[in-house]
């Protein structure tokens, strides 16, 4: 690839993993004051899976990586950035859960780190990965959305412990010269103002370590729902109108609109305000409740590996979480099939 030819960072490939474990509705109900009916009726999930105490984020991680390095046919020492976006890393905080990946995957000497952007993390990822990509610095990056949110879940809450799951999705994002293969655009945002509509207060520099921090459950990710609920559904939809807009791309144009999956009601007053078609759009939310950052890889992996996602299928990216934060892409899928 020679120096003045515009590079384009491309999809390559797609992989999750989640652990085996179900912890369905009626598992909940025998644990907190809560019913099927009303999980279903207010989220739309039916059930999550949840990893076994000794299994960590990387490992999920890694079972996702090791598919969608397959998938692009790639070699493990063509990956020359790892990059984990993840709320719920093996070692708050260091050292990083992408280190962890790169060592357990035989990836060495790459650079490895984390992001952290809660359930937006993977999108925000994407635009590392295409700036990194695009600038020329790098070729073949490793993307990957792995959370164990069980642990930092209180399980007698039950205004948060009826949504979360665990897993991992990983993609390949390559190098490219076809214009066509590449990411269109990525809009990612922030309002800091919001941060405790959503949080973990510890620990962290704020709450380090301490008793008092465990017996106030301060470890536990707390969550404004409802205000959140609100914000979501009114930043999502101005978000994902702008880049439609933006790149002159209208609604029916698109063939798989992949929202983050926390809640259906959110997905469905986002779809109904773009008037997308039923078939447009992802949900897994019913199984896998709210994965976080891995929550979007997961749902394309699922449409790869019913046979819906296609080479050159058109991608809308939708994602809102802690931060609070949010960010939308659109990209085609660039892999093999
Ligand atoms: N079972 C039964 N009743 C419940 C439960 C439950 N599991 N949880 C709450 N309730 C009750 C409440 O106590 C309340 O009762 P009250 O009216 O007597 O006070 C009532 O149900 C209504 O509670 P709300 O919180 O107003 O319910 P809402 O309809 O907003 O649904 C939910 C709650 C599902 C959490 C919703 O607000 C939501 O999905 N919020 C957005 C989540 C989100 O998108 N987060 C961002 C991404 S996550 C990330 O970044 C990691």
């Amino acid at each position: 690839m020679s120096r003045s030819t515009p590079i384009y960072a491309a999809m390559r490939s797609i992989g999750a993993y989640v652990p085996p474990k179900i912890l369905s509705n009626a598992d909940l109900e025998k644990m907190v004051d809560t019913s099927d009916e009303w999980i279903v009726k207010r989220t739309g999930i039916r059930e999550r899976h949840i990893a076994d105490p000794d299994v960590a984020t990387s490992d999920l991680a890694v079972e996702a990586a090791r598919d969608a390095i397959a998938r692009a046919g790639l070699e493990h020492e063509e990956i020359d950035l790892v990059l984990c976006a993840t709320v719920t890393p093996d070692y708050f905080n260091m050292p990083s859960t992408a280190c962890i990946i790169s060592d357990k995957l035989g990836i060495r000497n790459v650079q490895a780190f984390d992001i952290s952007a809660a359930c937006s993390g993977f999108v925000y990822g994407l635009s590392i990965a295409k700036a990194f990509i695009e600038s020329g610095m790098k070729r073949n990056v490793l993307l990957i959305g792995a959370e164990k949110f069980s642990s930092i879940v209180d399980y007698t809450d039950r205004s948060t412990c009826i949504l979360f799951g665990d897993g991992a999705g990983a993609a390949v994002i390559s190098a490219t010269e076809n214009r066509d293969e590449g990411i269109v655009d990525i809009h990612a945002s922030a309002d800091g103002s919001y941060a405790d509509f959503l949080m973990t207060p510890a620990p962290g520099s704020v709450h380090p370590a301490s008793c008092e921090v465990i017996e106030q459950g301060l470890q536990y990710v707390k969550m404004k729902g409802n205000e959140t609920f609100k914000l979501a559904v009114k930043t999502l939809t101005k978000d994902v109108k702008e880049i439609l807009e933006k790149n002159g791309i209208p609604a029916e144009k698109i063939d798989h609109f992949v929202p983050h999956q926390a809640n259906y009601r959110i997905i469905k007053a986002v779809g109904d305000a773009l008037k997308m078609r039923e078939d447009q759009i992802i949900v897994t939310v019913e199984k896998y409740g709210n994965t976080s950052a891995a929550s979007i890889p997961m749902a394309i992996n699922d449409i790869y590996e019913e046979g819906r996602l296609r080479y050159g299928d058109l991608m809308l990216l939708d994602t809102f979480g802690g931060g609070l934060t949010w960010a939308s892409a659109l990209l085609p899928f660039a892999g093999k099939n």
